[in-house]
């Protein structure tokens, strides 16, 4: 690469920065580009499946010890908020107990991520519902 080209790298990637924060928190950034549990966690004791209004899909993977959510992992097709979303509801949840895993909302991923701009506010909807669908899904199974 030479040194004209890095260059020229560096400030296009600047500029879709300053783009980025003009729309979204510096936490959203963050968890759009380093995103925690990404991926599906082995062993996990629920697993929940839903397709958001948009038609994005997210799954959520939990595991469960001592009536604790331990370890989470998510996977999304959807956009930069869904996968933000994913990546907090699943490090918002770790460490709770079922019934308080189970009140997380829509709004809880949105103040944790410090909001979201008005037509992403479903892809933090899609995350809050998926982590109760894994919930559920370890409640119904649950030896
Ligand atoms: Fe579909 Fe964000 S989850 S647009």
């Amino acid at each position: 690469m030479t040194q004209e080209f890095g260059d020229k790298f560096e400030e296009l990637q600047e500029s879709i920065m300053e783009d980025m924060r003009k729309v979204y928190s510096e936490k959203v950034i963050d968890h759009f580009l380093n995103p925690r549990n990404l991926g599906r966690i082995q062993p996990f004791d629920g697993f929940g499946e839903q397709t958001g209004s948009c038609g994005d899909n997210m799954r959520i993977y939990v595991k469960v010890e001592d009536g604790r959510i331990i370890n989470a992992g998510f996977s999304t097709n959807g956009c930069g908020p869904s996968i933000a979303s994913g990546s907090m509801v699943t490090e918002l949840v770790k460490g709770k107990g079922i019934v308080e895993a189970q009140r997380i909302t829509q709004d809880d991923v949105l103040n944790a991520l410090g909001g979201l701009p008005e037509e992403s506010l479903h892809c933090a909807l899609l995350a809050a519902s998926t982590l109760k669908e894994a919930i559920r899904d370890y409640l119904t199974f649950k030896k």
